[in-house]
């Protein structure tokens, strides 16, 4: 038999000589899924599905390796896709079933398990069906599913997924009680009573671009909106930098068209563009002319005036903001922009109790290292408290027991960090002061005079 090496070179050999070959490229994608280089996998099967873009087979593979990688909401929206289709493979349904269940979706995952265990009584998994609350009686053979037939014997479904990472809440982010209350008073709360907001002739939706330093929470906050989101019981679509890198490809237009198409059929949902300046790289520095229809399409999906954007809310965050068309920096275009600081120091001794808790340490005194930490972003502090954490375990494996973190500990890898927050604010000034376009860096100003 062949190593997993051997086929991998011998299929990759075949398509040197014949690159365009989607059913060979699907082939190497799978064996690289199998062997678990997920990052190469992807690239294969996006490559195969813009040579081949109707099969289901490449699709499903790719959502497959998007979920491994974590990115559900790309898995999701392919899987729905393929879901609408009668004659969807079961797997499809199983692995849709799975992903709905993470989002809370308990009765459309049941559905759709009840549709593949239809189609094909041998792919029944008692412990998925356990998850959905379907006894076996309610299984067409009577529930004597073959072990080794279960999505997770079959070796197509993953067995070896890890955890998915844990849900934060607004809880678990110290300080930024601004932006919070923005996101709750344009999210949860309209989202959750619809009718007293309509009312006041306001519909739920809109958008929000939150900007500022590196490192000071943009994207930590977005996940902890995604978990107060789904705590609503309201969709959240993230988008990272990858999915958006792929709308560059030549039917990148149509996966941007996708999310916004799959949120209006969601509403109400929230659609997140991490990294946004990927997507909204300024025109006239874009040679490409596919750029240039992305960020055009993105802002007539933004606009909402072909299709309605009620109950969908767009969420983007960037770290440099003078990267971004300055058609997306018009006011009116994002309906609030929102600079997010670095931490003041009330926030920073907040941050540094939430990432010292669970951790050995003695009684530290958080708001005297937080004096000590100026310009320092949420990622510094980080840093920080790993650097210190660190100069213990040796401690810790000699004595045999866990060695508390001090203050002095802090204090002293304070010294070897340096704030990263001060280097963007060198930056923004020159764009402040040089191209303050419809006084869009007025909030930095304000924020540098203070400092
Ligand atoms: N307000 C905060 N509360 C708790 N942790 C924070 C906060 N801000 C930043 N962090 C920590 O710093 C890390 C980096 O923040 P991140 O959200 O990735 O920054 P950004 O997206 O603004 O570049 C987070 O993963 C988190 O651990
Ligand atoms: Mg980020």
């Amino acid at each position: 038999m062949k190593s997993d090496k051997e086929e991998l070179n011998g299929l990759r050999e075949s398509l040197v000589k014949s690159p365009d070959d989607a059913v060979l490229r699907g082939r190497l994608a799978a064996a690289l899924l199998g062997t678990g280089a997920l990052e190469e996998a992807e690239q294969e099967y996006r490559q195969a599905l813009a040579w081949s873009p109707g099969n289901v087979r490449l699709k499903l593979g790719l959502a497959e390796t998007y979920r491994r990688r974590r990115k559900n909401s790309a898995a999701i929206v392919i899987l729905e896709n393929i879901a609408q289709e009668e004659e969807a493979p079961a797997e499809a349904r199983l692995l849709y079933a799975q992903l709905l269940i993470g989002e809370g979706e308990l009765e459309s995952a049941a559905r759709e398990y009840r549709k593949a265990v239809e189609a094909e009584p041998s792919k029944a998994d008692p412990a998925l069906a356990g998850r959905l609350g379907i006894g076996p009686e309610e299984l067409p053979d009577g529930g004597a599913a073959d072990e080794s037939l279960t999505p997770a014997g079959n070796g197509y479904l993953p067995s070896e997924a890890g955890p998915e990472p844990p849900r934060i809440s607004f809880r678990d982010v110290g300080g930024m009680e601004e932006a919070k209350a923005e996101i709750r008073k344009k999210i949860i709360c309209p989202f959750c009573k619809p009718e007293i907001y309509r009312n006041y002739g306001k519909s739920p939706g809109g958008s929000i671009l939150l900007y500022g330093p590196p490192g000071c929470g943009k994207t930590y906050l977005a996940r902890a909106a995604a978990g107060e989101a789904l705590n609503a019981r309201i969709r959240f679509l993230w988008i990272g930098v990858d999915e958006i890198l792929d709308m560059w490809t030549e039917d990148g237009g149509g996966n941007l068209h996708g999310y916004f198409d799959y949120a209006r059929r969601h509403r109400p949902c929230v659609l997140f563009f991490d990294e946004a300046d990927v997507l909204a790289a300024d025109r006239a520095g874009m040679k490409d002319v596919s750029g240039c229809r992305i960020i055009n399409l993105f802002l007539m999906e933004l606009d909402g005036q072909r299709y309605s954007n009620e109950g969908v809310l767009v969420l983007a965050a960037t770290n440099a903001p003078w990267r971004l068309d300055p058609a997306f920096r018009r006011p009116g275009r994002f309906d609030r922009m929102l600079f997010i600081p670095p931490p003041d120091k009330k926030e920073r001794a907040e941050i540094l109790r939430l990432l010292l808790a669970g951790k050995p340490a003695g009684n530290i005194d958080c708001r005297l290292i937080a004096k000590r930490t100026e310009h320092f972003s949420g990622a510094d502090l980080g840093a920080l408290v790993d650097a210190a954490a660190g100069s213990k375990i040796r401690e810790a494996a000699q004595k045999r027991r866990p060695v508390p973190i001090t203050d002095r500990d802090l204090f002293e890898a304070a010294e070897t960090i340096r704030p990263s927050t001060v280097e963007w604010f060198q930056t923004a000034r020159n764009y402040a002061v040089f191209s303050n376009q419809d006084g869009f860096y007025n909030d930095v100003l304000a924020y540098m005079e203070t400092i």
